[in-house]
């Protein structure tokens, strides 16, 4: 898929405060530094579209951006971040689920994990959360492009193996680097797919 154009369209602190326009939404979550924006830059091609840190708990509210004036990239608020209010840490931010279950332009998650960890506890209970809640995901390991091409399969590996140990299919799986710019063209196109259904 070209990207025409990526505009920033507005940030929601509240579900109530989402556009709701209609136009579908594909979304981007994950722990807090796993490189949500840094991806969604990467995608559109705008290096300062999405705000980056390598200071975790930077995106803090829901960030739409609207892509060829047809749809949605949506930049969530990392979870996992130790140092946001306990309300917060324990779980994921009524924001993050209010969204999740409540967007009704909502038409894809992904999600994000490194891909130089091994499966960790949170993003596995999140992942339990989105069956339980019926929302279609994938998984995005991020940052390959800090690992070797060996340990990076066999991370890969380990996770489906991991997922497996629940799920009885496996969900999209992409590889992705932002630094590299690796993984564009597999997202872009299962975005054009979902879009072409
Ligand atoms: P929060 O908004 O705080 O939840 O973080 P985020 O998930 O949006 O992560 P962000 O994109 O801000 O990136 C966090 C740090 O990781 C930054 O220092 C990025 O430069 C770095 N980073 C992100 N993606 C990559 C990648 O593909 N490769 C490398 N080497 N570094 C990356
Ligand atoms: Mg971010």
């Amino acid at each position: 898929m070209n990207i025409s154009s990526a505009v920033f369209k507005c940030s929601s602190q509240k579900v109530s405060q989402i556009p709701g326009d209609g136009l579908p939404e594909f979304a981007f979550i994950g722990r807090s530094n796993v490189g949500k924006s840094s991806l969604i830059n990467m995608l559109t091609g705008r290096p300062a579209l999405a705000k980056v840190s390598g200071t975790p708990g930077k995106t803090r509210l829901v960030n739409h951006f609207l892509v060829n004036g047809q749809w949605y990239l949506v930049d969530l608020p990392g979870y996992g971040y130790a140092r946001v209010s306990k309300d917060q840490r324990e779980g994921f931010s009524k924001l993050i689920t209010g969204y999740i279950c409540k967007s009704p332009d909502l038409y894809f998650l992904f999600v994000l994990v490194d891909s130089r960890l091994e499966p960790q506890k949170i993003d596995m209970q999140f992942i339990t959360f989105l069956g339980e809640n019926g929302i279609p995901f994938g998984i995005v390991f991020t940052k390959t492009d800090k690992l070797t091409p060996g340990k990076l399969t066999s991370n890969v590996e380990a996770y489906k193996k991991k997922l497996l140990e629940s799920w009885e299919e496996l969900p999209p799986v992409f590889l992705t680097s932002s630094e590299k710019k690796q993984g564009r063209e597999e997202i872009l196109d299962f975005i054009g797919m979902c879009l072409a259904e």
